[in-house]
């Protein structure tokens, strides 16, 4: 998409403007639609690391039950709960062996639906995490499919084939999996013998399923309704856009080794967007309208172009897709201008919201991304002690700044648990606590997502931060985590929990979730983005010195640390601000 953002001719230009900030058509005009879903906020709980109730040193829901209320002290809408099913936790959880039932290691159901009809309380709903790509190998499903033979009804549950060549000793297919390796696990016959292999997009521990099989479709609308029943507020669907392969699993030419990694143009992946996933959404979407209280399906979708992933949520599809291309974008003006362009332009064209996203539990968080010079780092799994180290104090000024910009941005967003106490990933992990299958899989080569995922500080003297009574974490904190405790950010008028708090409160009083957009040409000024959404004007200084902010316009709020703006009419560098629009 053109922006008009760039210099035009010295000759067009208004010699006497005194303005550097001029209002563009708007790019953005409010939906007709006013559903909750569509300015939502939601909050990312990774139970492991929320609050741990019982000091066994993981997080659980009782944990989460307890904190409700300092959750609604935020003002979010929804928590999507990643997942807590029972699991041997080869993936953290994402390696499900029962989708209707709760993990010892995170409490009982009774807790969750305890969960569930407390958040209600504080009118917060409660969004399950889906896992329909692939299931635990302790899936009941699976280990019946392990015990049939070849062509089984148990079997076709699945991707199982034969190898190739002399002795089946080649995998049916080139496909690699995410997490490093091939795609494919060999299994042994009843006698021992090497039999059939089955495709795992992940671990060898995550069998897909074979979702051109009606009855996995089954199985799967039983759980939604499961947990509808249970009074669930929707569900986040994981890795939605592989849950079909294509037919006859050609290899896949389009990249040397086959391994559709990020950044590798997905359009043509035989494993990914297949069309047939269109009817399954629209059956789920129909599922959950016959629910009260609109009930939202979010899909975790690595779908490119924007254009396309737009077909994952037009009418009669998903409510909601991750923006991942917002997420993925570096401490730019024009690239941020372009994504968020782009993003509204393709999904107004379907007359759904467009959600943004800066964090979550599968990449480094913005803290920490935006913490290295120049345009911030690309994204990668993660960063480990010896690699260069971020500056944190640069990290978190750009963090806040780039929340407070994306909480002023028509549409939904989402907020992973921490970002609001201005946390970044542990950084010096050391290799012996590592538990992502990324990096177990890559012999270490990829370090993996564990530094994001970290236990999260609640009480400065407390052990463990107050995560958990007895001192227990499942994953070690930094040193410096006491100083992003809670408690102390209670007690700061200028922290970051409560810049995030007043940002939500003012977002929602000034319903920018539901507004417009349109951005102004400001040519003079390269590494500020403004953009009008209704009356408030919403400008980002990416640049490291202080900009004049559009005259005349009062100021409601901004992100800069201490107090407002470093001075009057001046946005401080890497900073944010509101403004009331006065024409
Ligand atoms: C999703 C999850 C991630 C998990 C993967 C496999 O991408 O967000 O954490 O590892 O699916 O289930």
């Amino acid at each position: 998409m053109s922006l008009p953002l760039h210099a035009p001719d010295a000759s067009d230009a208004p010699a006497q403007d005194p303005s550097p900030y001029a209002l563009a058509p708007a790019a953005h005009e409010p939906s007709a639609g006013d559903q909750w879903w569509r300015r939502a906020v939601i909050y990312q709980i990774y139970p492991r690391s929320f609050k741990d109730s019982t000091g066994s040193g993981m997080g659980d829901l009782a944990g989460i039950t307890a904190e409700l209320p300092k959750i609604a002290t935020l003002g979010v809408d929804a928590i999507w709960l990643s997942p807590f099913f029972p699991s041997p936790q080869k993936d953290a959880g994402y390696d499900v062996s029962d989708y209707r039932g709760v993990d010892p290691l995170f409490g009982t159901m009774e807790d969750a639906k305890t969960l569930i009809s407390d958040a209600a309380s504080f009118g917060i709903r409660i969004i399950i995490d889906i896992v329909p790509n692939h299931c635990s190998n302790e899936h009941a499903l699976f280990t019946a499919a392990l015990a049939a033979a070849p062509g089984s009804a148990e079997r076709a549950m699945f991707h199982f084939a034969d190898g190739l060549g002399e002795g089946g000793n080649t995998p049916p297919n080139n496909w690699q999996s995410l997490f490093g390796g091939s795609g494919w696990t060999r299994v042994p016959n009843p006698d021992g013998t090497p039999g059939q292999y089955y495709f795992h997009l992940f671990d060898a521990t995550q069998p897909d399923f074979n979702w051109r099989n009606p009855a996995v479709q089954e199985e799967f609308e039983k759980t939604l309704r499961f947990w509808l029943d249970a009074g669930a507020g929707g569900f986040r669907i994981d890795v939605a856009h592989a849950m079909f392969k294509k037919e006859g699993m050609p290899d896949w030419g389009g990249a040397p080794d086959g391994t559709p990694r990020p950044g590798y143009p997905f359009a043509d992946a035989p494993m990914f967007g297949q069309p047939e996933l269109h009817q399954v959404f629209a059956r789920w979407r129909e599922i959950c309208e016959e629910y009260p209280g609109e009930p939202v399906l979010c899909s975790e979708a690595n779908v490119r172009p924007l254009s396309r992933l737009a077909d994952w949520v037009a009418p009669g599809q998903m409510h909601q897709s991750f923006n991942f291309d917002f997420l993925r974008t570096l401490w730019d003006r024009d690239a941020l201008a372009e994504v968020i362009g782009d993003s509204l332009a393709a999904f107004d064209a379907v007359d759904a919201p467009t959600t943004w996203v800066l964090s979550n539990h599968d990449v480094s968080r913005h803290a920490t991304r935006f913490g290295y010079d120049g345009r911030a780092m690309d994204l990668g799994d993660g960063i480990g002690p010896r690699d260069a180290q971020p500056d944190t104090v640069l990290g978190r000024t750009r963090a806040r700044a780039a929340t407070v910009f994306m909480l002023g941005l028509p549409g939904g967003a989402y907020l992973y648990q921490g970002e609001e106490l201005g946390l970044g990933d542990n950084t010096t992990l050391e290799d012996a606590y590592r538990q992502d299958p990324t990096f177990l899989r890559s012999n270490g080569e990829r370090i993996g997502r564990d530094g994001c995922r970290v236990p999260i500080p609640w009480v400065h003297d407390a052990p463990a931060c107050g995560f958990s009574p007895t001192g227990e974490t499942w994953l070690p904190q930094p040193e410096n985590w006491a100083g992003f405790s809670r408690d102390l950010q209670e007690q700061d008028p200028d922290s970051t929990l409560n810049l995030y708090r007043k940002a939500l409160a003012l977002r929602s009083e000034l319903g920018l979730g539901l507004g417009s957009l349109a951005f102004y040409a400001n040519p003079q000024l390269p590494e500020v983005l403004a953009i009008r959404n209704g009356d408030t004007v919403n400008v980002l200084n990416l640049s490291g010195a202080p900009v004049p902010l559009p005259e005349g316009e009062p100021l409601l709020f901004s992100a800069a640390d201490g107090p407002a703006l470093a001075a009057d009419g001046l946005l401080g560098a890497n900073s944010a601000a509101w403004l009331r629009a006065t024409a």
